[in-house]
């Protein structure tokens, strides 16, 4: 793997791929927001980074202008494309027909008639840990809970777990700075889901109703009315894309809102004796943790908050930078459980705004109250300087060890 030689200037030599981003992006964020809304880099051949939510949000509806065809940025070059992943690597008029085809499965209700089941995974998972002093909240819970909740909307056996966490790390973390982690990374799962798309065709009617054979019968409507079944590398494609969409993101917002309730007992005993306020802290933490950060490719030379910008390059849409800019949010740097009037932008916003928003806001919702009975009392086992970030276009704790106290009524005596 390269050396990556030390950021000078975050404004002029900002590298998101290093230790020092991971560590401190939000200081680094809010440092720019102020002084260079639009960041520079001669890294990565030339990238930019947006930082202002008035620049973000206009950004991200220009699909005319700033292209979703890579949407994280690397050291490949940018003329050469990466994965498919439809529908978030599609360009209008591309681009609607085929997310039209998969919302249905992430609609309020399908959702709403999946939090049974998200339930039971989260009590087994927290069975499995039920007794220890110390329990990992990302590496034994929140990284498992939405591994678990693909694995069961695909349709696949629980021990593909542990390759979904590779293969999603091999392409969204480690991989970025090493090309050939990425590349074994999407070969096998590409393989995987070619082959599961093989058994439910040879099964025909017999094929279980799951996700995969949603996308195996998917068909897109085009704009003159027509429909057209999803080609062979569209469906392999948009698994790929639910894979990696569901899992690393919804995994960096539990274990970071259990950090958060580790370090801050106040917001922890307030939502144990008020548990009505889950859903307004949900969005809070969403807000004040977003995870995401994603790339466009610039098409033509343009201009972003006044800041020249050019065709060819890529840059970064700072989605938790613009979720606490002082111009749009009122106190943005504190953490305000029952917070009012919060239309956060973690979720994205235009045509490619998050297809599994529901999805993810019951898993947060069902994950964290799971959490919560279980253990209403817990704080964090070691140093916060010492918590590791994940690099990439997903940010969340590495790992967060929380101490769980003996119940109360076992220390009275
Ligand atoms: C806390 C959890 C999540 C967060 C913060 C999040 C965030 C985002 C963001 C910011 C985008 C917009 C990307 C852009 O601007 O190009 C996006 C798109 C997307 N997300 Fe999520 N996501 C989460 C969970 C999920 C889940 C659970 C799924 C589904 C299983 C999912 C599937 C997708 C898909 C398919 C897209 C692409 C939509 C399109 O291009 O039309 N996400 N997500």
């Amino acid at each position: 793997m390269a050396e990556r030689p030390p950021v000078t200037d975050w404004a002029t030599d900002f590298d998101h791929l290093s230790d020092e981003w991971a560590k401190h992006s939000p200081e680094i964020l809010a440092d720019l927001r102020d002084q260079c809304p639009v960041a520079h880099t001669e890294r990565f051949f030339g990238a930019y980074l947006v930082t202002r939510h008035t620049d973000i949000d206009a950004a991200a509806r220009d699909t005319e202008t700033f292209s979703n065809r890579i949407t994280i940025i690397n050291d490949n070059h940018p003329d050469n494309v990466g994965l498919e992943l439809p529908p978030i690597t599609l360009d209008p008029p591309q681009h609607g027909p085929v997310r039209r085809a998969l919302l249905p499965s992430f609609s309020p209700k399908a959702t709403e008639a999946l939090a049974p089941t998200v339930a039971a995974i989260a009590e087994r998972l927290l069975d499995e840990v039920a007794g220890q002093e110390t329990v990992d909240g990302a590496l034994d819970y929140a990284q498992m809970l939405p591994v678990e909740v693909m694995g069961h909307l695909f349709g696949v056996p629980p021990e593909i777990g542990p390759s979904f966490r590779r293969w999603t790390d091999g392409i969204l973390k480690d991989g970025l700075s090493d090309l050939d982690i990425a590349r074994t990374a999407a070969r096998e799962t590409q393989e995987f889901f070619a082959s599961q798309l093989r058994a439910r065709r040879d099964a025909g009617d017999a094929a279980p109703d799951d996700l995969i054979t949603t996308v195996l019968n998917a068909e897109a409507e085009e704009p003159d009315g027509t429909t057209r079944p999803f080609s062979e590398r569209e469906r392999i494609g948009a698994l790929f894309t639910l894979m990696l969409g569901g899992i690393d993101t919804t995994w960096s917002s539990l274990g970071v809102i259990l950090l958060h309730l580790g370090t801050h007992p106040d917001d922890l005993e307030r939502l144990v004796d008020e548990p009505a306020l889950i859903p307004s802290a949900v969005e809070e933490f969403l807000r004040f943790y977003s995870p995401v950060t994603i790339a466009r490719y610039i098409n033509t030379d343009a201009e972003i908050g006044g800041c020249p910008v050019s065709g060819g390059h890529r840059m970064l849409l700072a989605y938790p930078s613009a979720n606490r800019d002082p111009d749009y949010f009122e106190r943005p740097d504190e953490l305000i459980l029952d917070r009012e009037d919060n239309r956060h932008m973690a979720f994205g916003v235009g045509v490619h705004r998050c297809m599994g928003s529901n999805l993810a806001r019951m898993e947060l919702h069902v994950g964290l109250s799971t959490w919560l009975k279980r253990y209403p009392r817990f704080e964090l086992d070691v140093d916060l300087e010492d918590i590791t970030w994940s690099v990439g276009p997903v940010r969340g704790p590495r790992s967060v060890p929380l101490r769980i106290p003996a119940p109360r009524h076992m220390t009275a005596a």
